[in-house]
């Protein structure tokens, strides 16, 4: 966890800049782009020349007035946005949209945001929903995009990137002393949920994914000739709909720590654009307040990061059978 001398400096004294960097001719993917930091994510992008911006949401209706508010702002032309349905609990919906990107003329970066922090214990993809979410559904569709972004690269010798929206809190993760064979089958013992520990800990092992997802997808000691960069990003603690089911008393107390301490979402989307255009200098690193910063010691655990790659492979697997294809390509 930020010790309290970060956390002031991340939330009340740092200064966020407009990110700069061109998205001219760029095609850009943002998932859960209907609100909260996405909406402000895709505002940016626009503002910074993207040829096209597709905003993944599992509501068309609510993507639609998304859109709607981002062109009123940014004046852009109608075809620059497009919103597209995904479902991270959903396997068919996952796949249409991958078919559908495979469609694009280029795909230069993807931004997965699309995540949530439950408070209400419920089952899906065998696990609890949390991790399904921001684990396996996040890493269900992050796979099977990458074939495109390094055809884009060799194609049109760029550097594509894909940006795992994290979260500082990874560090505050409380990890299961003996989760047995399978973490993920671990978690659907209601008794084992603590709604405060799942968020940081399905961060925890978005890390440990991104890290061995950075080691078998053009690592950085081998040199490719179109290498693409995949990285993970803080926002620092920003207003948004993140905590939306929390209830009762418990919310009031939040909403009052989010009026003194919560940064504007706008703050957190410009580290995120930030973050997705930066190059291979970054590649398979956590920035945090716009810049890199080491992992922490939770993080830099080889056993966990190849026993969760190992758990969630087979998950992901059970699930898309020729998944890990898309890493040979
Ligand atoms: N806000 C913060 O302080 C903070 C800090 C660190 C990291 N983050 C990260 O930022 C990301 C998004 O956060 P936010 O703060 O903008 O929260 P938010 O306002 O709750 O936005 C979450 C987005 O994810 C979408 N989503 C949820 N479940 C989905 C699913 N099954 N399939 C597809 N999309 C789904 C939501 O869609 P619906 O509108 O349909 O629900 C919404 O668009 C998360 O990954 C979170 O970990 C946030």
């Amino acid at each position: 966890m930020p010790s309290p001398a970060d956390f002031i400096h991340t939330q009340f004294i740092l200064r966020i800049p407009e990110p700069t960097a061109s998205f001219a001719s760029k095609n850009v993917i943002v998932t859960g782009a209907n609100g909260g930091l996405g909406k402000e994510i895709v505002k940016h992008i626009v503002r910074l020349g993207a040829n096209k911006v597709i905003c993944g949401c599992r509501s068309l209706k609510r993507g639609a007035e998304a859109k709607e508010e981002i062109e009123a702002v940014s004046k852009c032309k109608p075809d620059v946005i497009e919103v597209w349905e995904v479902d991270l609990e959903s396997p068919p919906s996952i796949k249409s949209f991958v078919a559908r990107a495979n469609t694009l003329p280029r795909l230069d970066v993807v931004i997965h945001l699309a995540g949530i922090r439950s408070f209400n214990f419920k089952v899906v993809y065998d696990t609890e929903r949390t991790l399904a979410i921001n684990n396996i559904g996040t890493f269900l569709l992050a796979l099977p995009l990458i074939p495109k972004l390094k055809e884009t690269a060799r194609e049109f010798g760029t550097t594509p990137i894909m940006t795992i929206v994290g979260s500082a809190l990874y560090d505050r993760a409380d990890y299961p002393q003996n989760p047995g064979q399978d973490l993920f089958t671990y978690f659907t013992d209601q008794s084992k949920f603590n709604p405060w520990n799942q968020y940081s800990l399905s961060k925890l092992i978005q890390l440990y994914t991104l890290i061995k997802l950075a080691t078998l997808v053009d690592p950085v000691n081998e040199t490719k000739p179109h290498p693409i960069v995949i990285n993970s990003v803080d926002p620092c603690f920003c207003e948004t709909g993140l905590s939306h089911e929390v209830k009762g008393m418990t919310r009031l107390v939040v909403k009052a720590f989010a009026a003194i301490a919560a940064r504007p979402a706008d703050d957190g989307a410009r580290q995120i654009v930030h973050a997705a255009s930066l190059g291979r200098e970054t590649h398979g690193l956590y920035l945090r307040a716009g810049a890199l910063q080491a992992y922490k010691p939770i993080a830099q655990d080889p056993k966990k990061t190849e026993y969760l790659w190992e758990i969630l492979s087979k998950r992901l697997e059970k699930l898309d059978p020729s998944i890990m294809d898309n890493l040979k390509a």
